[in-house]
């Protein structure tokens, strides 16, 4: 039997185990970055609603989603007992109270030096993703204070600390060489700098983000008092 095979097996045959002898996922809100796999409408708010047959077996109609049904980042939210989640870029009947997807179908995590419109890759990378997510954080809180509806369809502040984040992103950084005619030499040449952009937007979410989150509270308060 091959090494990664008994991997396999090991890992599925302790699943069970660990499943339940896990506390219950507890998280108020999600916030979700990536491509096409979890993208809840982002690039369809952008360049158009994603034509038939995306949408049609759940939905009934265009959902935003590159999938007839739903997508996985759905059926997450739906495990947690959550809302799915609205797109950040979708202007229109979107509620972030319980979180926020920053996903656009055909992102990759580097910027790509070519457009949409000549190679099919969106333009939100991930960098620019966490820049969105970075200033919705901020903006929200702002807009929070206003009241009434706006209150429900921000999270306020500590629902930050208590979500779950996600990243289902890189598989378009691969073909994005290859469409450019690279080698599979010249793809893998460009892999290490794939990982380590991805490392860092990751590092900057678990180590500037405590700080970023105190800013934000010292910003609220001052708020209040005015
Ligand atoms: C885009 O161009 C810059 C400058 O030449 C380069 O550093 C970067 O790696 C390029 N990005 C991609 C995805 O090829
Ligand atoms: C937004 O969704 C939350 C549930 O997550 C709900 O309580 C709230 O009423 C909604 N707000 C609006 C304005 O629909
Ligand atoms: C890649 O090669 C194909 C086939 O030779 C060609 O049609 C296409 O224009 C090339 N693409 C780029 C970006 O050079």
């Amino acid at each position: 039997m091959s090494p990664i095979y008994m991997l396999v097996i090991s890992i599925t045959l302790l699943l069970p185990i660990s499943t339940f002898s896990l506390p219950d996922c507890n998280f108020p809100a999600v916030f979700n970055f990536g491509d096409s796999n979890s993208d809840t409408g982002g690039l369809s708010a952008m360049f158009g609603q994603a034509p038939p047959p995306n949408g049609e077996t759940f939905f009934h109609s265009p959902a935003g989603r590159y999938c007839d049904g739903r997508v996985l980042i759905d059926f997450i939210a739906e495990g947690l007992g959550l809302p799915l989640l609205s797109p950040f870029l979708d202007s229109m009947g979107t509620n972030f109270s319980h979180g926020a997807s920053f996903a656009t179908a055909g992102s990759t995590i580097r910027r790509q030096n070519t457009t949409i419109f000549q190679s099919g890759y969106s333009p939100i990378s991930l960098d620019i993703q966490y820049a969105q997510f970075n200033d919705f954080m901020k903006r929200s809180q702002i807009i929070r204070q206003k009241g009434d509806v706006f209150r429900n369809l921000f999270p306020n502040i500590d629902k930050f600390s208590r979500a779950l984040y996600t990243f289902d992103i890189g598989q378009n950084d691969l073909t994005a060489g290859y469409k450019l005619n690279m080698s599979t030499q010249e793809v893998k040449a460009y892999v290490p700098d794939v990982i380590s952009q991805l490392t860092t937007v990751v590092q900057v979410r678990y180590f500037l983000f405590p700080i970023e989150l105190l800013q934000l509270l010292r910003i609220s308060e001052n708020l209040k008092k005015k």
